[in-house]
């Protein structure tokens, strides 16, 4: 083969692989459930690791909270899309897609509380800080509540 035939063949190849993950994110309900789990998982930790501060187990510095909650505020926006009909699983409830306006309505609570909570890192507030944090704690346990498999 030709040096530039093997290109076009490399590039029609990476323009098809592409072109796949624009349109069809997930080919199997498996790669949305292993992609929503590691966000989730990502989100727990982020959100987890302030709780020493909050409880004062921890002394708070302002831009080590803020530059979490911004990664938490990144994360927020991302399992949502891997919830595609038809990956019901082990934890995510069937629920899911039965009651798709309820389980949106539970994923704005989150997405607004975690906004709040960067407001509240921005002005330095401790006390205004920890009110948003309880808040984002009850918007997580509202939906696992309903909507997430209990152990
Ligand atoms: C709008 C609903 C919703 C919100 C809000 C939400 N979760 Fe989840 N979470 C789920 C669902 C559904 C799953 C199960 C996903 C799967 O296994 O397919 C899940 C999975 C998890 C997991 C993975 C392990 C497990 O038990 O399945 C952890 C950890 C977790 N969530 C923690 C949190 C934390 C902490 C927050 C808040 C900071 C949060 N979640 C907010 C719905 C939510």
């Amino acid at each position: 083969m030709k040096k530039t035939s093997i290109y076009a063949v490399m590039f029609t190849l990476l323009a098809c692989i592409w072109a796949g993950s624009a349109s069809a994110q997930f080919t199997k309900p498996k790669q949305a459930e292993e992609y929503r789990e590691a966000v989730m998982t990502l989100i727990s930790s982020h959100f987890g690791r302030m709780g020493p501060v909050m409880k004062g187990q921890k002394p708070y510095d302002k831009a080590e909270i803020q530059a979490n909650v911004a990664i938490l505020s990144t994360l927020a926006a991302l399992p949502w899309q891997a919830f595609p009909e038809g990956t019901q699983s082990e934890y995510a409830l069937a629920d899911i897609w039965k009651d798709p306006a309820g389980f949106k309505a539970a994923q704005e609570k989150f997405t607004s509380a975690v906004a709040k909570l960067s407001a509240a890192a921005d002005t330095g507030d401790l006390e205004q800080i920890k009110k948003s944090y309880g808040a984002v704690g009850a918007s997580c346990k509202s939906c696992h509540d309903v909507y997430h498999e209990k152990k």
